[in-house]
């Protein structure tokens, strides 16, 4: 079996499903449930006898000890983390305890399990830690897209807290010789994804007749992948990766904000959604993100020549399937913003 941390949020709930159609393997899923993380996103799972879940922090050491000791999984994932860049300029403390102490728990237990199991489950074991783009900083128009060569700049406390992350990961793989591997990927989108993140805001508020707050000029690039194409390269990574080894994921979808924005207006029109006659009409231009990055590209030379693994959607057909899916799971949406996502909002921007 593999344990699956943060696997009630975006992609970890994704990859859940993606992992039980692919494999009769079980899996656990264990998760803080904190505001990003909800059990409303497993209620598709069909594979249930094969699915279970604990809810728990990777801060907690005590009970991953046990945990671990009795379920023995032959993998870990790490996707648990806070994960919205805006709300780590509002209050950075929990990153850095999530992120970073949070990791290293769970690496000491981790660490501590897998120096017990015998040679050849030792030997198969791996860590794979599920990591960001923005541990790279931020490029300019000329700079060529990042390699795993590139030195680590983050410039917000969330890409801060996700690059120690990642050293604390390569160190326990160095010292310890715990069999690690890490996934730098850029901005992923697709179903479930929280409406912090600016594509699913973009739908729920042009749904709803809301403004859409553009941050500056809007012109700031990102590497858009879909999720399902993210979980595929995570579990090439898993079954093929080099232990110790980075991987940078990407979906060779470079786009600025205000352009996405656009695209997504005009395919809610062409649904025929959205109130409002020129959906564009809603966009807001409002003050600019502190420390915002200009521009993120990944370059996949390596997961691509040494995995084998491509992007299979294109940024139409993968936003065609995103827009398809929230018009589709109105319930989603309802449920989530009368959960935890009204209160954060509430709380954070008053
Ligand atoms: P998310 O915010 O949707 O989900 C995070 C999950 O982690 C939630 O279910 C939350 O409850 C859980 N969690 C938070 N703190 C926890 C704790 N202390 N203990 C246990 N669980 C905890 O995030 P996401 O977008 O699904 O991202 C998952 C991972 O992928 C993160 O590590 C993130 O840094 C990384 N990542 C995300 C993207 C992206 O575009 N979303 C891109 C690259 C990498
Ligand atoms: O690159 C990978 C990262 O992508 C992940 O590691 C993060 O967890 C994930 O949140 C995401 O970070 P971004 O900051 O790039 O994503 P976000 O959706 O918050 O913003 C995308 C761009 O849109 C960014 O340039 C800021 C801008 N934006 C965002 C919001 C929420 C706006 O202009 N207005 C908004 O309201």
């Amino acid at each position: 079996m593999i344990l699956i941390t943060g696997s009630a949020g975006f992609i970890g709930s994704n990859f859940t499903k993606y992992f039980l159609s692919k494999s009769k393997e079980a899996i656990t899923s264990y998760d803080k449930l904190t505001y990003a993380g909800d059990l409303i996103n497993f209620s598709s799972i069909k594979e249930k006898d094969l699915h279970s879940f604990i809810e728990g922090d990777i801060s907690d050491e005590k009970k991953l000890n046990k945990i671990l000791s009795e379920l023995k999984p032959r993998a870990i994932i790490n996707f648990a983390a806070e994960t919205h860049v805006d709300k780590s300029i509002q209050a950075p403390e929990i990153f850095f305890k999530t992120n970073v102490m949070g990791t290293f728990s769970l690496l000491t237990s981790t660490v501590e399990y897998w120096r017990k199991l015998k040679k050849t489950e030792k030997e198969n074991f791996r860590f794979l830690h599920v990591s960001t783009d923005e541990v790279y900083g931020s490029l300019d128009k000329h700079q060529d897209a990042f390699t795993e060569e590139n030195s680590f700049k983050p410039n917000s406390p969330y890409s801060a807290s996700k690059a120690s992350s990642d050293h604390i990961v390569r160190s326990f793989n160095k010292t310890y010789g715990l069999p690690t591997l890490t996934s730098n990927c850029s901005n992923n989108y697709g179903p479930y994804q929280y409406p912090e993140k600016i594509i699913p805001l973009t739908i729920i508020n042009l749904l709803n007749g809301k403004k859409i707050p553009i941050y500056g000029d809007g012109k700031q690039i990102r590497d858009w992948l879909y999720v399902k194409d993210h979980c595929r390269a995570l579990l090439k990574i898993l079954d093929q990766g080099k232990v110790g080894e980075i991987y940078n994921v990407g979906g060779r979808n470079q786009i600025k904000n205000i352009d996405l924005v656009e695209l997504i207006c005009n395919l809610l029109e062409n649904f025929g959604a959205g109130k409002s006659n020129n959906l564009k009409n809603l966009i807001d231009h409002v003050k600019d993100r502190p420390g915002h990055d200009t521009r993120y590209e990944i370059n996949t030379s390596k997961i691509s020549n040494d995995l084998g693994w491509q992007p299979k959607e294109t940024f139409e057909t993968g936003m065609t399937k995103t827009v398809s899916w929230y018009l589709d799971n109105y319930e989603w949406i309802e449920k989530i913003l009368d959960s935890g996502y009204s209160k954060w909002i509430k709380k954070h921007y008053k």
